[in-house]
């Protein structure tokens, strides 16, 4: 098939190079002529395990093209995707300008029959919007069949989450498109959800919200089990062996961050309120994630005072997960301003995201090349990544390293044994503290 895909971000470009691999003509567009440049040499914008092999292979066998102006690809593509950016705006709904141009171009263009997907999360409805916008406001008189197939994909694993995907959900309004759809994804060999575009758009954002609010509920516990002597650790295990309530989405932190979660779950509400409905209970899985930095910063004033002047403190991990160097709505953004703005001298450390980080985070932050640099001479570590090498760097390294061995572990990297052997101060989430001086 041949298949045209417009916006080269983590979406548009993970989805390209697999159906690429799976034997498909690929044409990625975007508006962003340097990414464009640089996709052409087949260096990708963003770091993505797997990626940068899977785009080199499709390219040498020239199956992958990118290009600014889509028109040719649109014009002769069977199927259209839109994969571009729906950003939030500020009272919360999703910024669907984007997803219109790239629909608007591609109505103009495309051929007789073609089918185009959104991609791109979008409220339930927007499908509808665009079929009358193609058919109605551009003038359109043959057909082009509008098909929701919204993404599930977690930046750091996207490229196996899309071959190995738990299932692929298509909404559209006939069965030849359902069946032309699932005959485009046949070679992933995966489960499909066919149902109709609004249902479609609904699961991608039900599914997210519903896992922030796992997230927030475990915080919730966490800070019950902070306050009563409970190890949340050992309640998420406990919980999570229930096969009723499964182990994923149950560890407490400093609170979910990216490009979605935030995003999609005020963008939600806004839909609930469109039609009338308050949606108390994400309204308060929101507040709750907010309220996790809040939590972390005062502990760490509670032990290092109200002010934090004289205080050197490590930052390990910036990008909002492992293995991405997304820093959208990462933790690690305010959590570093907010300590910035009390006095502490900061210095960080992450594996890759210290350059997209550097244009956020406060002039004055240093930046070092290993773990090691940044601890040394250090008063205070806070851990907002679970990196692996951050997960594997030894505690008792801090204690060797650091003016004074005060740990305070945003993501729960360690256990409260560990430190206690390695005579570390260690303040995580919704477990005891650790210290020489609380033993
Ligand atoms: N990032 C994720 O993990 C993820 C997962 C699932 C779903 N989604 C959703 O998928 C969509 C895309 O997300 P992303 O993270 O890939 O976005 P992104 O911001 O990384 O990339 C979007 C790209 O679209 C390009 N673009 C904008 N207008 C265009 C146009 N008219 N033609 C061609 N290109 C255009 C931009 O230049 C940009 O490169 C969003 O709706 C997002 O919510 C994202």
């Amino acid at each position: 098939m041949k298949i045209a895909i417009a916006g080269c971000g983590y979406v548009g470009l993970v989805t390209g190079v697999c159906l690429a691999e799976a034997g498909h003509e690929v044409t990625c567009v975007d508006i962003d002529r340097s990414k464009v440049k640089r996709l052409t040499q087949g260096i990708p914008p963003m770091y993505e395990p797997g990626l940068k092999q899977l785009l080199k292979r499709n390219l040498e066998q020239e199956r992958i093209h990118f290009h600014v102006n889509g028109k040719a690809a649109y014009e002769q593509a069977d199927v259209l995707m839109i994969a571009v950016g729906t950003p939030q705006q500020a009272d919360g709904q999703a910024d669907l300008q984007y997803v219109f141009q790239a629909a608007k171009e591609m109505g103009i263009a495309a051929k007789s029959g073609a089918v185009l997907v959104v991609k791109s999360t979008v409220p339930i409805g927007t499908c509808d919007q665009i079929d009358r916008v193609v058919h109605q406001e551009l003038g359109r008189n043959e057909p082009l069949y509008i098909a929701s197939n919204p993404e599930f994909l977690r930046e750091g694993s996207a490229i196996s989450d899309t071959l190995r995907a738990d299932r692929l959900v298509i909404g559209a309004e006939t069965k030849d498109v359902l069946d032309r759809l699932e005959e485009m994804y046949a070679d992933f060999h995966l489960p499909f959800v066919k149902t109709d575009r609004k249902s479609a758009e609904m699961i991608k954002y039900a599914s997210n919200a519903f896992l922030a609010t796992k997230i927030s509920f475990m915080n919730e516990i966490a800070s019950i089990c902070e306050r009563t002597g409970a190890d949340v650790e050992m309640v998420a295990e406990g919980m999570g062996l229930d096969h009723r309530i499964g182990p994923s989405f149950l560890r407490a932190g400093i609170g979910y961050g990216g490009s979605c979660f935030p995003k999609d779950a005020n963008a939600l509400v806004q839909i609930a309120g469109h039609v009338s409905h308050d949606f108390e209970l994400l309204k308060a899985v929101i507040k709750v994630n907010n309220h996790q930095r809040v939590c972390f910063i005062r502990t760490i004033q509670e032990r290092l005072g109200a002010k934090l002047e004289g205080n050197r403190i490590a930052l390990l991990g910036l990008s909002f997960k492992p293995n991405t160097d997304d820093i959208r709505e990462a933790p690690s953004i305010p959590i570093a301003h907010d300590l910035h703005q009390l006095g502490a001298e900061l210095v960080a450390y992450d594996p890759v995201a210290m350059r997209q980080a550097a244009c956020e985070l406060p002039d004055s932050v240093q930046f070092t090349q290993t773990i090691e640099e940044a601890v040394k001479g250090a008063d205070a570590v806070c851990i907002l990544t679970e990196w692996s090498d951050i997960q594997l760097f030894p505690l008792h390294s801090y204690k060797d390293l650091m003016r004074q061995p005060i740990i305070f572990d945003g993501r729960n990297c360690h256990s409260l044994q560990e430190a206690e052997q390695a005579g570390v101060e260690y303040h995580s989430i919704g477990r005891r503290p650790v210290s020489p001086i609380f033993m």
